[in-house]
């Protein structure tokens, strides 16, 4: 499993302005880390760094030290994206959607048919497996997405608003499927405008006007069922100066 590291990244789209700047973030594997922050703050433009489809104009992303090179690089090491538009093929059905994604990425047909139908099962699709992804909800095609970025069994996952289509009972099956997908030592990044699925991750990376700040380093006591509180997640260390990135 692998370390996300992004140094001192400051990203701009074309001429413009930069969009992120000096953002700085460490993400272990098994860690579930939230990027939060209001529409525009630069969330989907992290993420899009971190999976190698821009290029940071100052710092770098490295992946288990190792510089990211572009999108190709991104994917040979096992950085999956789930983008916050889906990216589906919407002419394609569901089924057809990610058994796509795992052909390519070396699966045999077997093993992609058999990958779906289970993936598709856990995110709860199977009546919905041979439908036209155009013809399906703005939740169904996000769930969609988010069937296809999982079966792919990344080592890294980012993913982009998973959640803001959902129903309370979709959106708490998503949260606990990443944790699943952090408690199989993935590294996990998850941006987010809703604070409640923010709380559930163990860290938190606040992005206002492109600049990022770790408002939480370890996940939030969570209540048991007899209603005591507990203490969870492992403990969380932070940047010891300005210039190191937040180690979340
Ligand atoms: N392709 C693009 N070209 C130019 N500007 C962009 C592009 N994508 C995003 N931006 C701008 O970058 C800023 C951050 O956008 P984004 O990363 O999408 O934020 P968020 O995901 O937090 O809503 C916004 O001001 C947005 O308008
Ligand atoms: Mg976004």
């Amino acid at each position: 499993m692998r370390t996300v590291s992004v140094d001192r990244v400051t990203v701009a789209y074309g001429d413009g302005e930069p969009v992120l700047r000096d953002v700085s973030v460490v993400v272990e594997p098994g860690r579930m880390v939230a990027v939060s922050g209001r529409s525009g703050a630069g969330k989907t433009t992290l993420l899009s760094t971190i999976a190698g489809l821009l290029r940071p104009i100052e710092g770098t992303v490295t992946i288990d030290g190792e510089p990211l090179r572009d999108r190709d690089d991104a994917v040979a090491r096992r950085v999956v994206l789930i983008p916050q538009d889906n990216g589906l093929a919407t002419f394609l059905t569901v089924r057809e959607n990610v058994e796509v994604a795992l052909l390519a990425n070396g699966h045999t047909p077997s093993d992609a048919r058999r990958l779906t139908v289970e993936w598709l099962e856990r995110l709860g699709l199977s009546a919905q497996r041979d439908q036209l992804v155009e013809e399906l909800s703005g939740g169904q095609q996000q769930r969609t997405a988010i069937a296809r970025g999982l079966a792919l069994h990344g080592d890294v996952l980012l993913a982009d608003e998973v959640t803001s289509e959902l129903d309370a009972a979709s959106r708490q099956n998503v949260l606990d499927l990443l944790r699943k997908e952090a408690e199989r030592g993935v590294a996990v990044v998850f941006a987010t405008h809703d604070p409640d699925a923010a709380a559930v991750c163990d860290a938190e990376l606040s992005l206002v006007d492109g600049r990022a700040t770790l408002v939480r380093t370890e996940r939030a006591p969570a209540e048991d069922p007899s209603g005591t509180v507990q203490a969870a997640g492992a403990g969380a260390r932070v940047a010891r100066d300005d210039s190191a990135p937040g180690d979340v």
